[in-house]
């Protein structure tokens, strides 16, 4: 399991800036925007350190380090190709040999949510199934949903809007399953959002934050 607080993508988000000593609320808010912006789209900047085995796009490089079959899986619309173990769970493949640290790896065992992402458009607990299982579906972690001009999903912007994460740890799980309902329903209920969210923990509590943002994204997309 995975120490989330030493985890290589929390380590990676920009201190937040304040201007001077006597800064005015609005450049706080502006600083903490900043913060926020920086963990939404944390996903497409980090990169792991702790990599085990890295692969390229197309498996043209693939290191040798496990004792297994390649796999051929479609990630964010591109074809990987790895070295994938028998036991191996999805979420251990896309952080350390595929480099998607955006994933989040808190319980390890289908409770938190933190590692979401979508199998065939349905939001899935990564921690919690087989990479073998997934050969044929289309895998998309929280790096690919921004735009290729570096346009944030409207979920992702939504968030920035309002403010929406603390820490920022369940993050990338909360737009994961967010993203997955507003694929299927643009237009949801309040209800309706926290009935897509629930299977998503938030330490910090911004349930109202994370909902707020959906209804504004939806709204958005409507
Ligand atoms: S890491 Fe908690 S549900 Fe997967
Ligand atoms: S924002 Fe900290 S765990 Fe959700």
């Amino acid at each position: 399991m995975t120490d989330k607080h030493t985890d290589e993508g929390q380590g990676r988000y920009p201190e937040p800036k304040y201007d001077d000593a006597d800064s005015s609320l609005a450049g706080v808010r502006a600083s903490r925007r900043q913060f926020i912006k920086g963990v939404i789209a944390s996903g497409a900047a980090v990169t792991s350190a702790g990599a085990l085995i890295s692969c390229s796009p197309g498996g043209g490089d693939v290191s040798v380090g496990g004792v297994e079959r390649m796999v051929r899986l479609m990630v964010n619309g591109v074809e990987r190709t790895v070295d994938v173990l028998p036991n191996e769970t999805l979420a251990m493949t896309l952080r350390y040999k595929l480099n998607l640290t955006g994933t989040k790896l808190g319980c390890d065992r289908g409770e938190c949510g933190a590692c979401t992402v979508l199998v065939d458009g349905v939001s899935s607990y990564s921690c919690s199934m087989l990479t073998h299982s997934v050969r044929s579906q289309e895998i998309m972690t929280i790096e690919g949903l921004e735009s290729a001009d570096g346009t944030l999903h409207p979920v992702q912007q939504a968030l920035i809007d309002e403010l929406g994460p603390q820490c920022g740890f369940c993050t990338p799980g909360q737009v994961m399953s967010a993203v997955a309902l507003l694929r299927v329903n643009p237009n949801p209920t309040r209800d309706q959002v926290r009935m897509a969210l629930s299977g998503n923990l938030c330490r910090c509590g911004a349930y109202d934050n994370y909902t707020n943002a959906v209804m504004r994204a939806a709204q958005g997309a409507a």
